[in-house]
């Protein structure tokens, strides 16, 4: 609790172009629930190391998401909006989480066995210990709820697991986080292929939303979905290209898929898939506006980087401080 508020934290990596995936799974149900909670929202620049990135590149990208968390609707006034390698206690409580974290769970991780796959030549101690940096974010502000996409569940578990397991042998350090996925949109899927999730890694631009495409990329794209034999709107398993562009359209608009099946109902794919299109260039639209008005205020973005730093770096100390003397550091004299 800070101030009689629960806390929230969540991250993106500041690793590709954020994808209709990234909103909708997470970035939209950060605004919503930023008045409820005292929130932090990190761009995890130190995650996105443990895959090889080019300097300068990575430095631009995770100014334009920082920008972006707030051309979405977040208030830098009212959430912590920072980057991890400002707040060095994200790395001091991973290392101490590490010796509280077994082999055998990390190998588990269907992300790093995903990762190890596509990067072979590169895999580093990070891409492997990196849920432990990830609960490490989690714990530092002692959040109550953790507002993610399907994919992030297994590392919201093992965060549990690793803050339990500490719980039992030193008290009630840690508070133990909740996930927190939206009705809709915790799981969206590439355009090109519905077995996959749509991925800001994906080679194939066309699988792929990106939150800064103009509104006839958006339509071109959606015009191009994969979508099934079955010429009607039908949200069911079979029609899996289908039921991933209604919730996506009912992520949108705030429609059941109930409702959409009845507004298509005897409508072919193609006047769907244009709505879908034209929902999506909606809602995308002034997040980018007000996305490039923000990047001409250097001052201003420069500003909240620093303010935010200043105020994550107190609440993560706090609980690194505890979490020292449990385990047995020495007390500090300076
Ligand atoms: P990242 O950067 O891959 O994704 C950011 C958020 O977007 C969600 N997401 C999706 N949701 C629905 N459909 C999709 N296709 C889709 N793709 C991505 C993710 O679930 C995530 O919520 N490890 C995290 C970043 C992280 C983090 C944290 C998150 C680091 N520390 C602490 C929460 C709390 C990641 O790589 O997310």
């Amino acid at each position: 609790m800070i101030d009689g508020k629960k806390v929230l934290f969540s991250g993106m990596q500041s690793t590709g172009n954020l994808t209709l995936g990234n909103y909708l799974g997470a970035l939209k149900n950060w605004v919503a629930l930023s008045d409820e909670y005292e929130c932090f929202y990190s761009v995890v620049d130190m995650h996105s190391i443990t895959v090889r990135q080019e300097p300068a590149g990575l430095r631009k990208r995770a100014r334009n998401l920082l920008t972006l968390y707030i051309a979405a609707g977040l208030d830098p006034d009212k959430n912590c909006i920072y980057y991890q390698s400002h707040v060095s206690g994200h790395a001091e409580l991973a290392w101490i989480l590490n010796c509280f974290t077994y082999t055998g769970e990390l190998n588990r991780m269907t992300q790093f066995k995903d990762k190890a796959a596509k990067h072979a030549d590169n895999i580093n101690a990070g891409l492997y210990t990196y849920p432990v940096l990830m609960a490490a974010d989690i714990l530092l502000y002692q959040a109550d709820v953790v507002p993610v996409g399907k994919d992030q569940l297994q590392h919201l578990e093992i965060t549990r697991d690793i803050a339990q397991r500490f719980n039992a042998i030193y008290g009630d350090v840690f508070t133990i986080p909740e996930p927190y996925m939206g009705k809709a949109g915790a799981n969206i899927r590439s355009l090109q292929n519905p077995e996959k999730k749509m991925s800001k890694s994906d080679e194939n631009a066309n699988a792929s939303i990106y939150l800064m495409d103009d509104p006839d990329t958006v339509i071109r794209k959606f015009k191009r979905a994969v979508t099934d034999l079955d010429a009607s709107v039908r949200y069911r398993e079979e029609q899996p290209g289908i039921k991933n562009l209604i919730e996506i359209y009912c992520a949108c608009t705030g429609k059941t898929p109930a409702e959409t099946e009845k507004e298509f109902d005897g409508k072919g794919y193609s006047e769907f898939k244009l709505a879908v299109g034209e929902a999506v260039a909606g809602v995308l639209k002034p997040i980018q506006d007000r996305f490039y008005e923000l990047s001409k205020d250097k001052a201003y973005i420069d500003g909240i980087i620093k303010k935010n730093a200043e105020k994550a770096d107190y609440y993560a100390m706090k609980t690194l401080r505890k979490v020292q003397k449990k385990v047995g550091f020495p007390e500090r004299v300076r």
